[in-house]
């Protein structure tokens, strides 16, 4: 069948209507024709594989890597580099718009990746007989791999050297240790930030740096008195935050990262950083004398968080997500109590739908 595709919508997919009804289509990009595939219809949608582009885009470019689309990874890749930044920019927009209420009177920024391949310092593979792959999207269907075109160049290394015994995740820091049980983390001071290779890692290092120092920048401009750092992790703004000399609160639940950021506290002699555990998706308690909070949650997104903070009267807020539904969803509820004043967002996962942003949020007067 075919379809002209006039929009594109979160997920990675150009969108079209039959009869009415809206249709999601892989592998396809605003202003082309397409032969479709359906492969599931439900009530209120439908969702399709591009299966012969018979108009392409102008921004369409031939995807590089072999296992494309059938790996379940990558969904951009037949884009042109520029031409994925502008899809993410007005697919955040229009979230924002759809689920968040929210408007913004301008498109947000993005920075680009400086890598747009081999990129990836953590991966997590399935493994069938020895050999390593992924599942194709939304299927258990294996797909075995020689290479992931945006893994870091010592995981390929790694999945090419050593045969796979179980799914696993293989990740890389900063030295090039590839799946050792404590790694590093260098993030430009005297010395490196210790994590266990379970915890989490901001996947994309040189956009990590970036988000870093923009997050140092709009903290300094509101120059708090304490803050309350929320999903902390091992540390990644934690330990840049508290060098800066802030008085910090850092909250987190899994104990690994926890012990890894104690460690990393202690190893740069900071006395300026108290850790809690907490299970922030649950009704929790917490000290809430502080005038900035900042927030990154996982992609489940931050809804007791959103709910708590409308009880009470901190001045600021950054939300850092790498999610832009749940994102949308969590500022919907705190948006009544706080004005939107920045957002920007960064380009830590190339070749995929996926955005990271930061939104700046100040306290309304009344
Ligand atoms: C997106 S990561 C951010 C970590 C850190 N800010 C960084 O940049 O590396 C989200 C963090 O939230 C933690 N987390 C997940 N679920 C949580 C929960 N229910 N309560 C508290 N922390 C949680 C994870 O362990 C992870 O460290």
């Amino acid at each position: 069948m075919k379809l002209k595709i006039t929009d594109f919508a979160n997920g990675g997919y150009g969108t079209g209507s039959i009869n009415g009804k809206i249709v999601f289509v892989e592998n396809a990009l605003p202003n082309e024709v397409v032969e479709i595939e359906i492969v599931q219809e439900k009530k209120g949608f439908i969702r399709a594989f591009a299966t012969d582009i018979l108009k392409p885009s102008v921004y369409r470019v031939k995807p590089k890597c072999p296992y494309y689309l059938t790996c379940g990874g990558c969904d951009l890749q037949h884009a042109c580099y520029d031409y994925q930044l502008k899809l993410k920019q007005s697919v955040f927009v229009s979230t924002l718009k759809r689920i968040g209420k929210i408007e913004l009177n301008k498109m947000p920024k993005i920075v680009p990746s400086e890598r747009q391949w081999h990129y990836r310092r953590r991966l997590n593979f399935k493994c069938k007989n020895g050999k390593w792959g992924f599942y194709k999207r939304s299927t258990n269907q294996f797909t075995q791999i020689d290479e992931c075109k945006i893994a870091d160049k010592g995981i390929n290394k790694f999945i090419n050297n050593n045969r796979c015994f179980r799914n696993m995740r293989v990740q890389v820091d900063d030295y090039g240790n590839v799946n050792i049980d404590e790694m590093v983390m260098d993030l430009g001071f005297e010395q490196p930030l210790f994590y266990k290779k379970s915890a989490f890692t901001q996947v994309n290092r040189d956009v990590n740096l970036k988000i870093i120092q923009d997050l140092l920048s709009e903290v300094h401009s509101i120059n708090p008195a304490s803050i309350l750092e929320l999903f902390c992790g091992i540390g990644n703004f934690t330990i840049p935050l508290a060098k800066n000399g802030y008085k910090i609160y850092a909250v987190e639940l899994d104990l690994s990262a926890i012990s890894s950021l104690k460690r990393n506290i202690n190893n740069f002699g900071l006395k300026n950083v108290n850790v809690v555990k907490r299970n922030l998706f649950e009704s929790f308690k917490i000290k809430d004398g502080c005038d900035l909070v900042i927030l990154d949650p996982p992609r489940e997104g931050a809804k007791e968080v959103a709910q708590w903070l409308l009880k009470r009267n901190i001045k600021h807020v950054i939300y850092i997500s790498c999610d832009v539904v749940t994102l949308s969803r969590d500022l919907n509820i705190i948006n009544s109590k706080y004005t939107i004043e920045k957002v920007k967002l960064y380009d830590m996962f190339p070749q995929t739908h996926h955005v990271e942003s930061m939104v700046v949020l100040k306290l309304n007067k009344d």
